[in-house]
């Protein structure tokens, strides 16, 4: 079985997303020999949590929270790591927002691929000339750390906002979900049209991890824990 190794702690990312695995590894990877990182698919995990929450901080918290729980004997020491984002649209009304995931209308017991999606946005807004929008990831985390009496647990959640606005077509190959007609204001590039390293460079996902690193660094600090936790680098 993938274990860690004596005095490591595990960060779960605790998604079934492969595309959001792909960000959050390279963020969390090298930030202290502390810790090593898993994908759910690598420790044999394959989970679907329904999230039953109207807020993307009460389903990050949701999913970390499922997780921690689901590996909380295997790993003893852990820390669960999930991230809910929305899509906000000004003139949608904040639509998609915490619904970005199931937009598109589907027959019973379909999910809406990430085309639909889109499709669906840029039908919703034909037309409508304000087209500003902006992505925000919620990153939560559940853990177990060593302490001196029994182990420590901890939750904690961190979010990051990138401000852009909606194109009228796709633009771009790379990326995944909304990326192709999301156009950042700070570079005027869709999020396509950037590779991995180029998003998680500026992205609302890293923006919400590299806080939730900083929140770690403390309570890593505030327990006497010794480790040298530095930011991805990006
Ligand atoms: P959730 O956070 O798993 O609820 O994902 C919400 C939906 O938002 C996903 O299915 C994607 O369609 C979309 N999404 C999440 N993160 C991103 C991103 O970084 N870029 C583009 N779309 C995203």
């Amino acid at each position: 079985m993938t274990d860690t190794a004596r005095n490591q702690i595990a960060i779960i990312l605790a998604t079934g997303n492969r595309d959001k695995v792909r960000e959050l590894r390279p963020l969390l990877e090298h930030i202290s020999p502390l810790f090593r990182v898993f994908a759910l698919h690598e420790i044999g995990v394959n989970v679907d949590i329904e999230e039953t929450e109207t807020t993307l901080e009460g389903n990050a918290l949701l999913k970390a929270r499922a997780i921690f729980d689901l590996l909380a004997e295997r790993f003893p020491f852990m820390i669960a790591l999930a991230d809910d984002t929305g899509l906000e649209v000004g003139s949608l009304n904040g639509a998609p927002g915490v619904y970005s995931a199931r937009y598109a209308p589907m027959p019973e017991g379909e999910s809406p691929t990430y085309k639909d999606n889109v499709k669906h946005l840029l039908r919703s807004m034909n037309g409508i000339a304000d087209r500003t929008a902006r992505f925000r990831s919620v990153i939560a985390m559940k853990g177990s750390l060593p302490s001196s009496q029994s182990p420590f647990l901890f939750e904690k959640i961190a979010d990051g906002v990138v401000h852009g606005s909606i194109t009228l077509e796709p633009k771009g190959d790379d990326g995944f979900g909304y990326d192709p007609v999301f156009l950042v204001d700070s570079t005027g590039n869709t999020y396509s049209e950037m590779s991995i390293a180029e998003k998680n460079a500026l992205s609302h996902r890293s923006l919400a991890v590299q806080k939730a690193i900083i929140a770690l660094k403390d309570i890593l600090a505030a327990h006497g824990i010794p480790s040298t936790v530095t930011n991805a680098p990006l």
